[in-house]
């Protein structure tokens, strides 16, 4: 059978670690798809770097949009993030050329992903990214394809680890918040703009993606009543313990009769309940059927390997021939949604 070439773009943690599981995995890779799945490119900002990995038989560019592009190049692999600049020029060329794309990038898709869904299903290409949303928990493929005969009623969790650490490590230390962002930047576990995971708004870029998938509407990501967590204190969290709750980021998306409701915001959540336990760097997905009634998904949001795994089962479905619609049904027919009032009952 064919090979399926990929071009790698970005060579961070999630990009090093797709291209260690192709290295490592190619056998299996190729028993489970029919297909040999090969690097052609890879780009990244410092070429010289010592990434703990071979490059060696991969042709470099500076340029992910020249990479994009590239005649030996099937699937466009997007790793470097950012809602716009490179990431959003270079994914933009790759559909125009007809390069499928795998991304993990929720702030583009969140900010652009109606746009971007459009030009790909208008080319007949793939758009898919799996590991945009709690890392390496198939949440996505669960929406779009296991649960594909539901009504969804509800999505909610905790799709930012880096929160969910900092709140359970404020109250397993009596530490107060300031102490706890710095531990936790000090280990390198925030994003390189903090403001991204602690104002909310990373958490906030996936419930967006989720939303559209699971009530067909357009992504809207300024519907949702965003708060971070910078506010919370240790005696909020002291006195949420008093009572039997925790506190988390939570975000909760749901139709109601006024409306889409989209919230990511600290909530009180029962301490022995599902979501009360989750504990550090963790993501939890809960999800409501009319037919399955309530699933729960738990695992990890972040890291190397859980990412590239979610990106490895993108690069799979494209080696099957899985195409489809971006957000589960073609994007034209995405309703724009009314936004539920922001006033709470
Ligand atoms: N900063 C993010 C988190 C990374 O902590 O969940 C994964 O998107």
């Amino acid at each position: 059978s064919q090979p399926l070439r990929l071009g790698i773009a970005g060579l961070g943690t999630v990009g090093v670690g797709v291209v260690r599981i192709l290295r490592q995995q190619a056998a299996l890779l190729t028993a489970r798809t029919g297909a040999k799945l090969t690097i052609s490119a890879v780009s990244a900002r410092s070429k010289g770097r010592d990434r703990g990995v071979s490059l060696s038989g991969y042709a470099w560019e500076d340029d992910p949009v020249v990479l994009a592009k590239r005649d030996d190049v099937d699937v466009y692999v997007e790793l470097m993030g950012g809602e716009d600049g490179p990431a959003k020029a270079s994914v933009e060329a790759a559909i125009a050329a007809g390069k499928h794309v795998v991304t993990a990038n929720k702030a583009m898709l969140a900010l652009h992903g109606q746009a971007l869904a459009e030009a790909a299903e208008a080319t007949g290409v793939a758009l898919r990214y799996e590991a945009a949303v709690a890392g390496g928990i198939p949440v996505i493929k669960s929406l779009m394809e296991g649960l594909a005969g539901n009504e969804i009623t509800r999505v909610m969790g905790v799709m930012n680890g880096s929160c969910n650490y900092i709140l359970t490590r404020m109250e397993s230390s009596g530490k107060t918040y300031q102490d706890i962002f710095a531990e936790a930047d000090g280990l390198g576990y925030l994003e390189a703009d903090p403001q991204l995971d602690v104002g909310g708004i990373d958490a906030a870029h996936k419930l967006a993606i989720l939303s559209s998938i699971a009530f067909g509407t357009r992504v809207d990501f300024d519907g949702i009543q965003l708060e971070g967590i910078e506010r919370v204190s240790i005696d909020d969290i002291r006195a949420a313990a008093d009572m039997g709750y925790k506190i988390k980021l939570l975000g909760v998306t749901e139709k109601t009769g006024r409306g889409l409701e989209q919230r990511m915001q600290p909530c009180l959540v029962p301490d022995t309940s599902p979501l009360g336990q989750l504990e550090g760097g963790t993501n939890m997905v809960v999800i409501e059927g009319d037919a399955v009634g309530q699933i729960v998904l738990r695992g990890a949001g972040a890291g190397e390997g859980p990412t590239a795994s979610a990106v490895l089962a993108d690069i799979c479905d494209i080696a099957r021939g899985v195409r489809g619609p971006v957000f589960g049904q073609p994007a034209s027919t995405l309703e724009t949604s009314t936004r539920a009032s922001s006033q709470r009952p």
